[in-house]
């Protein structure tokens, strides 16, 4: 049952928001006059964020204006934190260490679940390309650099792998995905590079801005590989891979956001009590064995007590916080 194992990869998406919202709505406004908030970070849910923004404006009830600048979790953190933005959108959370500095409580409220995948240009494949931490990690370090390297072709017998270069492409911002994809290759032994949302990549991998610098270096460039939120790679037909879980098992993301609210959140799953704890530090969905939408619903109706703006957000627009992929 590859259900019953750890996740792999999920991406909890949380809105981060200051407890008292006050700063823009006095000071900025937008060109209809109304109060401007300014938000920014995640180009893995930018996608889903312009798609939620879009909607509640449409309702024509939004007493306020709200922008959203795609730059990855990382800057999308320090600009709420340095009061440069009145919001964030992150798909990692932030830190204890952090949290527990920072000068103001900031709520951290968990609004999408999706799923962060290794996505490639290798063509010619009648099933998806199966990877182990091992693997994936070898070819962001470049100690496996051609696609028919023996260790590729083991754990893919149906594949026909071409006998050519591998082009790994990586995130060079401060990327909650860089922080996800480094922590799932970290469970291997062989990975010598750091755990984080910006690291030291090796000078063989090309660099780029954002999830769409990845998704398009891969449309154009034959042969390579990167790592994404994986409703960005379908909806621009790129290929993504099946990673090996810690049962052994190949699980394709599609299969794991199918999972039901049993098979996603596991016993071992504890949501902190409050959207200002810094617990929220500790809910990784990918360790867990198990994670969904229902409780996450749940808890915020009932037990968020939030400046208007997320009242707004979360009564406006009930798709929110729900399980969307794309
Ligand atoms: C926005 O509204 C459209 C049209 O009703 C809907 O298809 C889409 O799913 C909505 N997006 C979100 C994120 O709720
Ligand atoms: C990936 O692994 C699964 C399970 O071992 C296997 O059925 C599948 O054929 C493999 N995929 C490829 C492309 O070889
Ligand atoms: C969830 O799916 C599993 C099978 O994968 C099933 O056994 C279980 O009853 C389902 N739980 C709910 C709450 O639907
Ligand atoms: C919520 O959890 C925090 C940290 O674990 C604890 O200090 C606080 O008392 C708890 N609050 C409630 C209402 O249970
Ligand atoms: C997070 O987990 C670690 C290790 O289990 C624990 O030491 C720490 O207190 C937890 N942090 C919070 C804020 O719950």
């Amino acid at each position: 049952m590859w259900l019953a194992t750890h996740r792999l990869c999920c991406i909890l998406v949380l809105l981060l928001v200051a407890e008292a919202q006050t700063r823009s709505l006095q000071q900025s406004k937008s060109v209809s006059n109304l109060p401007l908030i300014q938000g920014s970070g995640s180009t893995a849910a930018a996608t889903l964020w312009r798609s939620i923004i879009a909607n509640a404006s449409a309702t024509g009830n939004a007493p306020f204006s709200l922008t959203y600048d795609a730059v990855g979790s990382g800057q999308g953190q320090k600009s709420l934190f340095s009061r440069a933005y009145d919001y964030a959108v992150s798909d990692v959370p932030i830190a204890s260490a952090v949290y527990n500095g920072l000068d103001r409580k900031i709520l951290q409220i968990p609004f999408a679940i999706s799923a962060l995948d290794a996505v490639h240009s290798v063509s010619g494949l009648t099933k998806p390309l199966n990877l182990t931490a091992f693997v994936f990690g070898s070819i962001l370090q470049c100690t496996i650099s051609r696609w028919d390297d023996p260790a590729i072709r083991a754990i893919n017998p149906d594949a026909k792998l071409p006998s050519a270069d591998i082009f790994p492409v990586v995130r060079v911002d401060s990327s909650g995905s860089t922080e996800l994809v480094t922590n799932y290759l970290a469970t291997d032994p062989s990975w010598a590079l750091a755990v984080g949302k910006s690291i030291a990549w090796p000078k063989c991998t090309q660099q780029v801005q954002g999830s769409d610098g990845i998704l398009n270096y891969i449309a154009a460039q034959k042969n390579a590989i990167g790592y994404a939120e994986y409703g960005l790679a379908r909806v621009q037909n790129i290929a993504y891979a099946a990673l090996q879980n810690a049962a052994g098992n190949y699980v394709r993301p599609d299969q794991v956001l199918a999972a039901n609210a049993t098979d996603i959140f596991g016993s071992d799953f504890v949501i902190p009590n409050s959207t200002a704890n810094p617990g929220w530090a500790n809910v990784s969905l990918m360790t867990s064995s198990a994670l969904t939408c229902a409780p996450l619903m749940q808890y915020d109706s009932h037990t968020v007590t939030p400046s208007f703006f997320i009242k707004f957000i979360i009564s406006s627009s009930a798709h929110l916080i729900s399980c969307v992929t794309d």
